[in-house]
């Protein structure tokens, strides 16, 4: 694995952008795991930024987002459907078409969802560059604690900590969904490239964990130590 630390969540945002240019210009073509939260505000601004002047041409990009809320309306302000559009999608030359995410809307058949979701990535010749964040946990994707690293798209129990992180866009604890739809671990560790995002202080102890702890299932993140092909880019304060 290789780490890149850099001094603020301004430079890790752009040193990732940039990472994620270098391989759309090599490979136009490019297939993107793609992560939400905090952590990955600022790379989608940059790479927004380097479309409109630079010219980053996203127009043969696919996108596998990582995960999504279950039972949540795709329409919904908090989903992760919402999220990519507004922060991403409608900024940029995508495809609508090229683009993926689990849909956890309430009454979907989700074995269906999950089997399609892990055959569209299959039959798009599988991810190129997977960006992932850490949960404070150690999860990896919505993948909490326990999960099987032979794990492939299924829906997940959100851990009690989880749901309190996201309590802060909800309206109230209550309407948090409790699962969700998760690409697996196995999933992950199939992307060519893995790329590791993680700033501020609260990541640091499972940051540290997941780097030099023994891997093991109970910290999902450590998983990504059987991978050959990882750069982590962390902030000064998430190295801790
Ligand atoms: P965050 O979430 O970027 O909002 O901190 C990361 C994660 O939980 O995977």
């Amino acid at each position: 694995m290789r780490v890149l630390v850099t001094p603020d969540h301004r430079t890790l945002s752009e040193e990732a952008a940039e990472l994620i240019a270098r391989s759309i210009r090599i490979r136009p073509g490019l297939a993107l795991g793609l992560p939400t939260g905090n952590t990955p505000l600022g790379m989608y601004q940059e790479l927004v930024k380097k479309h409109r002047n630079e010219g980053l041409d996203f127009s043969a990009v696919r996108t596998f987002n990582l995960d999504e809320y279950l039972g949540l309306a795709r329409t919904r302000p908090q989903s992760y459907h919402s999220y990519m559009q507004t922060r991403f999608f409608d900024h940029i030359n995508i495809r609508r078409e090229n683009t993926d995410i689990p849909d956890g809307s309430p009454g979907i058949d989700v074995k269906a969802e999950c089997d399609r979701y892990e055959n569209a990535i299959r039959d798009a010749g599988g991810i190129d560059l997977l960006i992932v964040g850490i949960g404070t946990n150690g999860h990896i994707a919505f993948n909490e604690p326990g999960s099987s690293f032979e794990s492939r798209t299924r829906v997940v129990s959100l851990a009690p900590g989880t749901i309190a992180s996201a309590r802060k866009y909800f309206a109230s604890e209550a309407e948090v969904p409790q699962s969700a739809i998760t690409i697996g671990i196995r999933t992950i560790l199939e992307a060519r490239r893995i790329l590791l995002l993680a700033s501020g202080q609260t990541k640091a102890k499972a940051v540290e964990r997941a780097l030099r702890d023994p891997v093991s299932e109970s910290l999902p993140a450590s998983a990504l130590q059987l991978h050959s092909d990882v750069i982590a880019i962390l902030d000064e304060a998430a190295r801790g």
